[in-house]
């Protein structure tokens, strides 16, 4: 078969139906990017750290969801909240570190207080506010500190200790709802005792974030990983099921992985997180864009945060369990970084794949097809994780994945 001419190379390739292939337009359109972030990122759940991390009363982290400044404190009463980052004073980021505690005064803030250093205004940990500067003075009786408390933000800690947020007040599910079943593989092993972040990295990649959850979610281009091929190609490998769940996530089942077929590494079993059979490794890809992937004696999370077309931050977790001895912790981490830090074996091809294939998708390209067409009952070539995805992607959207200029349409 010769190359194709610029009419065919336009043309669906083969018989691949509707919802077996996507417009490479919607991985670089800025009007699809904002349409994105309104309709999709302002309206769902998104996990946005772990409760290890603001382990003592006072303790808080910062973050966006969709542009918009995120601030989750603990209370004095333990309890894990979550606010805009903003002032309703005249607008400021309130606060400006990535995390820290309120816990002791610092040069412009009270302590045990969120405290806004333009006019010093301060809130507590509830978002109500305690302090306006100078308030009769000013404001009289036209104003009390009752009328001015932070917008408060839907906050749920489920799924091993996650902390999820969201900026829509009519979600109408919880978080467990919102899963719709798809974490029940991983739930008895992270919910049996309380798990602790050992390894946090974050970095912008010039990707678009659907890129990024791609490859999160499908194992074909296991090809590309050297690591994965040596220590998995075998039947039970190759049967794993990939199973859609509603909400546009999508999980991949598990088998053993022959961890000593590569030279240097080791057996994860006298690690395994609790319950799990020695080895495992389960994965689950929750719409959006947040990654839970379990092997054996670590848990890695990947959160993502789409910050322009061809640019998403993605914040890179490892967990353990807190009850580690300092030993066993020095395993999981070992265990982690060898596949996913940033020397290990993995993540940095993952890397290469999604920024080249952003280099050739960028704004000026001519559209092309992205194909998602494998069929093979489901299993771990099967492309249905991606199908799944894009018709989710699609319903929110109202745009076709295949076709964005056109409303969506089920598939097939
Ligand atoms: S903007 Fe925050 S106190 Fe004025
Ligand atoms: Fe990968």
């Amino acid at each position: 078969m010769p190359a194709r001419n610029h009419k065919r190379w336009k043309d669906v390739p083969g018989q691949l139906r509707e919802g077996e292939y996507i417009d490479s337009r919607i991985y670089s359109d800025r009007d699809i990017f904002e349409e994105e972030l309104t309709k999709i990122w302002k309206k769902s759940w998104v996990a946005v750290c772990h409760e290890s991390e603001i382990p003592q009363p006072f303790d808080f982290r910062t973050t966006t969801i969709a542009r918009e400044p995120i601030i989750v404190t603990r209370g004095p009463d333990g309890q894990v909240r979550a606010f805009l980052n903003v002032c309703p004073h005249r607008g400021n980021t309130i606060e400006n570190r990535p995390s820290g505690s309120f816990r002791d005064g610092t040069a412009s803030g009270a302590p045990r207080h969120m405290t806004c250093m333009f006019h010093g205004w301060q809130f507590d940990m509830k978002g109500n506010c305690a302090h306006i500067s100078r308030e009769k003075e000013g404001y009289q009786n036209r104003l009390s500190r009752s009328d001015v408390g932070l917008r408060r933000l839907r906050c749920e800690v489920h799924f091993g200790g996650f902390v999820w947020v969201t900026l829509n007040d009519g979600i109408g599910k919880t978080v467990e709802e919102w899963g719709a079943g798809c974490f029940d593989c991983l739930q008895e092993h992270v919910d049996a005792e309380p798990l602790e972040v050992f390894h946090y990295h974050k970095a912008i990649i010039h990707a678009n974030y659907k890129l990024w959850h791609d490859t999160n979610s499908e194992f074909y281009h296991d090809y590309l990983h050297y690591h994965n091929r040596i220590t998995g190609f075998n039947d039970a490998y190759f049967a794993r099921q990939n199973t859609g769940f509603d909400n546009g996530h999508v999980t991949v089942g598990s088998f053993e992985v022959q961890y000593d077929k590569y030279e240097g590494f080791e057996s994860r079993e006298s690690l395994s997180f609790p319950g799990l059979p020695p080895n495992h490794w389960y994965m689950i890809d929750m719409f959006p864009g947040v990654n839970f992937n379990l092997r054996g004696s670590a848990l890695r999370c990947d959160i993502m945060t789409p910050l322009a077309p061809d640019r998403v931050l993605i914040e890179f977790r490892g967990l353990g369990l807190k009850s580690d001895t300092p030993e066993e912790r020095m395993s999981r981490i070992r265990h982690h970084n060898s596949i996913w830090g940033p020397f290990g074996r993995n993540l940095h091809e993952d890397l290469l794949a999604v920024t080249t294939q952003q280099a050739a998708m960028n704004e000026h390209a001519e559209p092309r097809r992205i194909l998602h067409g494998r069929q093979e009952n489901s299993t771990i070539h099967d492309e249905v994780g991606m199908r799944h995805f894009y018709d989710e992607w699609g319903r929110w959207m109202n745009r076709r994945p295949s076709d964005p200029e056109k409303p969506y349409a089920a598939a097939a």
